[in-house]
């Protein structure tokens, strides 16, 4: 496995995990209000570390190199997994506006929505897409990937979000008690 490839699999467990919790709070008994306080930080979470750092790099380095390489650009997996990132987009703004109208029922349907279409999203690219990947790229490319990788994340998160977005994971799991 390289280096890039497995980079973005780790942040794959990350998102995994949050999308755990998601999935227990909402079903949880806890106040709607304190449901609704989580649903605006786990917007601004998705938005920052799953779309923009994440997909981020798969579509401005990973995809590109791929398609450097040979992978078709529409019509094979890479048109499938930026159909899904744009999806996903689409369910985060659904998401938003819910927090924001202060509509639980509809933060629950649209949380569920992005819940699923990640889980199979994220299924698909680590058995299928990075397995291609993993064939296509020697490891000189996926160091190369990867320095870049590392650039993006500079660019998009820097450090002190990354720490912000490591102490939310870990308030949520205190405040709704998930241990
Ligand atoms: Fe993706
Ligand atoms: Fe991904």
């Amino acid at each position: 496995m390289g280096k890039a490839t497995q980079d973005l699999r780790k942040e794959h467990d990350a998102i995994l995990h949050v999308l755990n919790i998601t999935d227990k709070i909402i079903s949880s008994e806890a106040e709607e209000t304190k449901k609704l306080q989580f649903g605006k930080e786990l917007v601004y979470f998705l938005k920052t570390f799953a779309d923009k750092c994440h997909h981020g790099k798969e579509e401005n380095n990973l995809f590109k190199e791929l398609i450097n390489n040979g992978m078709p650009n529409e019509g094979g997996p890479i048109g499938v997994m930026l159909k899904e990132h744009q999806e996903g987009r689409e369910h985060l703004a659904l998401m938003n506006q819910a927090v924001e109208a202060v509509d639980f029922t509809n933060f629950k349907i649209n949380a569920s929505n992005y819940s699923y279409l990640l889980r199979n999203h994220i299924e698909k690219e680590n058995n299928v897409l990075f397995v291609m990947a993993d064939r296509l790229l020697d490891e000189t490319k996926q160091d190369e990937l990867f320095e870049k990788f590392e650039q993006h994340e500079e660019n998009v998160i820097g450090h002190g979000v990354h720490e912000e977005l490591h102490s939310m994971i870990h308030k949520w799991s205190e405040e709704f008690e998930m241990h």
